[in-house]
C-alpha cells in the first residue's frame, strides 16, 4: 500500500551555500505540485533557546562550548513533536540545517572531548530525514557571496573544517545513506534541478517501500 505520510527533506551545507534560497524553491515547487509543505530552520531563533542561541551567534553573549551544543539540539527536540505529527498527517517538512549541523560546527571547534561522536548523542531519537541534501561548495566560493563573516563561525578555518567534517560524518557515520551531495557551485536553477531530481528520487523509495518515519 502507497505511503500517504510526508516526507522529512533536510537542507545541509556551509554557511552562503545557498540553502535558505533553494530550502525556499524546494517549498514552492512542492506546494504547486498541490503538497502540503511546512518549511523550518535551525537554529529556530523564535523560541527562548532559540534567543539565546542567536544572542551567541552574533556575540552578545558568551556560552561554554557543551552549553551551546546542547541549547543548539534543545531547539531541534523543542519541535520534534511537531515535526513527527506534521509527517503522519501527510504534509512534508523541508528544513533549512538539522542535527548534522549540530555534530559539524561543534566539532569544527576542535575543542578536546567534543568530538564527532560526543556531538552526535544527544541527537540520537531525533526524527531522521528521508533524505538530507547537502549543498557542498568550497569556502572560498562561499565567502564570495554577499553578507559573509557576520556572524561567529562566519570564518574560513572554521568552514574549511566544517566542510571536512561533513565529508567525515558522510563517510563513516549511519548518515552516509540519506546524505545527496549537490555541487552549489553552479548558477541557482542547475542547483534547483538537481535537487528536484535527488527529492524525487528519495520520495520514491518512500513511497514503494512504505518505509515509516525512522529515529536518527
Ligand atoms: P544559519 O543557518 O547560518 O543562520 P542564518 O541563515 O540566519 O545565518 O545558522 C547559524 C549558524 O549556526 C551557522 O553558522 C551554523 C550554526 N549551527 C550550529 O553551530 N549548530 C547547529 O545545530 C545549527 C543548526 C547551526
Ligand atoms: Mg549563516
Amino acid at each position: 500500500m502507497a505511503s500517504k505520510r510526508g516526507k522529512l527533506i533536510v537542507f545541509e551545507g556551509l554557511d552562503r551555500s545557498g540553502k535558505s534560497t533553494q530550502c525556499e524553491r524546494l517549498v514552492t515547487h512542492l506546494r504547486h505540485q498541490g503538497q502540503k509543505v511546512e518549511h523550518m530552520r535551525f537554529p529556530d531563533r523564535t523560541t527562548p533557546i532559540g534567543k539565546m542561541i542567536s544572542n551567541y551567534l552574533s556575540g552578545q553573549t558568551q556560552q561554554e562550548d557543551h552549553v551551546i551544543h546542547l541549547l543548539f539540539t534543545a531547539n531541534r527536540w523543542e519541535l520534534a513533536k511537531a515535526i513527527e505529527s506534521f509527517v503522519k498527517e501527510g504534509t512534508t517538512v523541508v528544513v533549512d540545517r538539522y542535527y548534522y549541523s549540530g555534530c559539524v560546527y561543534t566539532a569544527a571547534k576542535g575543542v578536546s572531548g567534543l568530538g564527532l561522536d560526543w556531538c552526535r548523542q544527544p541527537e540520537v531519537g531525533l526524527p531522521r530525514p528521508d533524505v538530507c541534501i547537502f549543498l557542498d561548495i568550497a569556502a572560498e566560493e562561499a565567502a564570495k557571496r554577499g553578507g559573509y563573516g557576520e556572524e561567529r563561525y562566519e570564518r574560513k578555518e572554521m568552514q574549511d573544517r566544517v566542510r571536512e567534517l561533513f565529508g567525515e560524518l558522510r563517510e563513516h557515520h549511519d548518515e552516509r545513506e540519506d546524505i545527496v551531495v549537490i555541487d552549489a557551485g553552479r548558477g541557482v536553477e542547475d542547483v534547483e534541478e538537481a535537487i528536484q531530481k535527488a527529492a524525487v528520487k528519495a520520495w520514491d523509495v518512500v513511497e514503494q517501500s512504505g518505509l515509516p518515519l525512522r529515529k536518527v
